[in-house]
């Protein structure tokens, strides 16, 4: 596997790659990976010619008060994982290189960014949109991997990719979990043992939830209170939001419909999860 930093020399590179008519699929990343983003990469190694991972911590998509310092970084670890899957190409930019001094240029993805995670972390998705497209024009994917973990997150990138005819076809693949059902994510590092065992509220309450549904409740409202209460008896969780929206626009539903996303973002003391089901008959 090469390790590219410079974006003018990751750009020669995949031009050459599509000049032998091979395809390429990437899959970015923030590192500090586990079985969640390796699930793209195996994903892009079995649909595609050449496989590019990215690990870029994208200082543009963290908040002022957020943790963009003390993201979990480990790139020794991750190169021995990309190594084994046999990752063909990392591009490993540097923040000066992605963002030089005078950068000004950014990318929004109207309505979408601000429901959601949007409305507490604002900006976030105008820093990964604006970070992702980079990578698509550096990279010049044919396939791009993202995970429904951050179900909000692929929808806003697909619509960019449909709005700005960017020709690449990006796919969402399922959520990687522990076996006892708490999301894999690079922040579950942050977790101590008391936390990691509070942090199991958020799958069990989607999976509480499910239950409802499959016993035939349609009302969204119940099932919110219901995930809420379950929430608000762990004394280490303080909901961010719980909502129940349609799969396309994030807008709330007042009844369960095919494609209604379940989505949810709590504080297990400082840290911040999420995750996400989408339920429907
Ligand atoms: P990061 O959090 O590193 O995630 C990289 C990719 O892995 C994303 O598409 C994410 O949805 C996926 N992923 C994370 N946890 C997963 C899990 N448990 N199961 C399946 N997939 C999972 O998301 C980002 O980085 C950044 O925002 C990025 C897109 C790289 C832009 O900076």
């Amino acid at each position: 596997m090469k390790t590219i930093c410079a974006p003018g020399q990751m750009i020669r590179v995949s031009r050459g790659i599509r000049a032998k008519r091979k395809s390429i699929g990437f899959v970015p990343t923030m590192g500090y990976l586990h079985e969640g983003h390796l699930s793209l990469v195996r994903e892009s190694k079995r649909k595609t010619d050449t496989t590019i991972v990215s690990i870029f911590v994208n200082p543009a998509q963290f908040g002022p008060s957020e943790d963009f310092k003390a993201y979990p970084r480990d790139l020794a670890r991750d190169l021995a994982l990309l190594r084994k899957e046999g990752v063909d190409l990392l591009f490993f930019p540097d923040a000066k290189d992605m963002y030089p001094p005078g950068y000004r240029t950014y990318v929004e993805v109207t309505g979408l960014q601000d429901k959601l995670c949007g409305r507490t972390r604002p900006g976030h998705f105008r820093g990964v949109c604006t970070v992702v497209l980079k990578l698509f024009e550096i990279v010049g994917p044919d396939f791009a991997y993202f995970g429904q973990k951050d179900a909000q997150q692929v929808l806003i990138i697909k619509k960019m990719v449909e709005d700005l005819d960017l020709g690449i076809k990006v796919e969402a693949l399922p959520i990687i979990r522990e076996p006892d059902g708490l999301a894999l994510s690079s922040r579950n590092r942050y977790l101590g043992p008391e936390e990691r065992r509070a942090a199991l509220v958020l799958s069990r309450s989607l999976g509480e939830a499910k239950q409802l549904i499959s016993r035939g409740e349609k009302r969204t409202d119940r099932i919110i209170e219901k995930i809420k209460a379950m929430i608000g008896r762990e004394p280490l969780a303080r909901i961010d939001y719980v909502e129940i929206v349609d799969g396309r626009e994030l807008d709330p539903v007042q009844k369960i419909r095919e494609g209604t996303l379940i989505a949810l973002a709590v504080f297990i003391g400082k840290t911040r999860l999420i995750d996400n089901v989408v339920v429907g008959p």
